[in-house]
């Protein structure tokens, strides 16, 4: 199947579903691991990076800064590529000669906001249609608090942002959302602040730019959900980026979901600050073992082997949230193919996602005959145990696109997915897979 030349799929559950799959390298990790040592001293080699459109846009915008970048494929079956990034330091970062770009990344645009913060220089930072509709003014203003010169449309809430230079000073931080990129980005400018930048966590959300800024010798302290910086070097440092649980959910949930599927996933980070799902489905009683668990480059790994289950409803809301934001989508399918009504809350960040996720995953579930109900910050849904066939949008939304590739792995009849390119966001072989479990067609 060559997946570029089609953008819409047809999707039919198989009468048994077996098989390994290798979860790409984790998208928030590495563009973590491409920015951090793109401001480091030295050189550093990330192996496993994300095959994702997001990472790269990351990669493309540190070279535009002047980060000297090689990526080479890695040549190997199931490895992402390889990158060495060259970081001058701290202020090694050079007036770029164009707006930067990035596409349709909100990790991109925030944690770049705290690199970009405070620069003896100018730069204007944009994205595509769907990130400029996105809130930055949560970055902004602490960001201006610090002392950046920052602006941004719509009395500086959105992209494109302007920075213009300014010096940046510390801040006690209490954030008002439990928001990963809004901490990075609060914490990667206060690494070049004067005195001390703290954050508060209203909850607790993943962790990975605190773990790589000490890995790489940053002054940093963590504990009960405030984090401390100070000015601080960091050294270049390896990382082999561990596999993508946001996208492993995607099998975790199929194998849970069909009455005959045993599916081993493997290489799977399980930091708990991004292992809700694993909770969620547990609780919903999927059969998801974990196998082999390790650390690599400090984070925690397993194999996840799922396996047909009896699936009963479940309320997910509450300090869960934040540890399962972008698995949403797909827990809906394992909610539509449960028993009894699954309530989600405590989760309208899902409104300022690629798109409305709420919205978009109740609109699809109603389509495909599943009784759910949009709720503000959340969902209800009525789980029979079944999902009724049809051709859906995925919206332009890679999560979307991919969770009804999934129901179309258990659905009563076909599920035609439009626009399911978009995967390539973050998981561009994700049809393959589909396709080697025997479920695809391409239309
Ligand atoms: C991410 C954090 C989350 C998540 C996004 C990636 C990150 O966003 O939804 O896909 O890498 O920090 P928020 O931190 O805004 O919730």
């Amino acid at each position: 199947m060559a997946t570029d030349n089609f953008t819409s799929f047809t999707v039919t559950p198989p009468p048994k579903l077996r098989g390994e799959i290798v979860a790409p390298g984790d998208k928030s990790i590495s563009h973590r691991a491409a920015m951090l040592n793109a401001i480091a001293q030295g050189s550093a080699t990330v192996t496993n990076f994300s095959p994702g459109d997001d990472c790269s846009s990351t990669v493309e915008l540190l070279r535009a800064l002047g980060v000297e970048i090689h990526r080479t494929p890695s040549g190997q079956k199931d490895t992402g590529d390889t990158l060495v990034v060259r970081g001058n330091g701290m202020n090694g970062l050079r007036q770029p000669r164009a707006d930067l770009d990035a596409g349709n990344s909100g990790t991109t645009m925030r944690l770049m906001s705290g690199i970009l913060a405070g620069r003896p220089f100018r730069a204007t930072m944009t994205g595509d249609a769907s990130l400029v509709t996105r809130p930055m003014g949560r970055i902004v203003q602490p960001l201006k608090l610090m002392g950046a010169d920052i602006s941004g449309d719509h009395g500086d809430t959105r992209a494109p942002l302007h920075f213009n230079g300014g010096a940046l000073t510390g801040i006690d931080f209490t954030m008002p959302v439990a928001s990963a990129q809004l901490k990075s980005a609060v914490l990667l400018a206060g690494i070049r602040a004067r005195g001390e930048t703290t954050v508060r966590e209203p909850s607790k959300c993943r962790d990975h730019t605190e773990r790589m800024l000490r890995a790489m010798g940053a002054n940093i302290q963590s504990q009960d959900g405030i984090i401390t910086v100070i000015e601080s070097e960091v050294t270049a440092s390896d990382v082999d980026v561990p596999g993508d649980i946001s996208s492993a959910a995607f099998w975790m949930v199929v194998g849970i979901c069909h009455p005959d599927a045993r599916l081993l996933i493997r290489n799977v980070g399980i930091n708990p600050t991004r292992s809700g799902v694993i909770t969620a489905l547990t609780a919903m009683g999927g059969n998801i073992e974990l196998i082999d668990e390790r650390v690599v480059a400090g984070e925690p790994v397993a194999d996840v082997l799922a396996s047909s289950s009896e699936l009963k409803g479940t309320v997910l809301s509450g300090e869960l949230i934040p540890l399962l934001i972008d698995e949403i989508p797909v827990l809906a399918v394992a909610a539509a193919m449960a028993n009894g009504d699954t309530v989600i809350r405590d989760a309208a960040e899902l409104r300022v996602k690629e798109t409305d996720r709420i919205a978009a995953t109740v609109d699809w579930l109603r389509g495909a005959g599943v009784k759910s109900e949009a709720r503000d910050d959340g969902m209800l849904v009525r789980g029979e145990g079944r999902i009724c066939g049809g051709t859906f949008s995925g919206r332009g939304d890679h999560r979307i696109a991919m969770s009804l590739g999934i129901a179309g792995l258990v659905a009563q009849d076909a599920i035609t997915i439009s626009d399911a390119s978009c995967s390539s966001i973050s998981y561009p072989t994700f049809w393959n897979e589909v396709e080697k479990l025997g479920g695809v067609d391409a239309g």
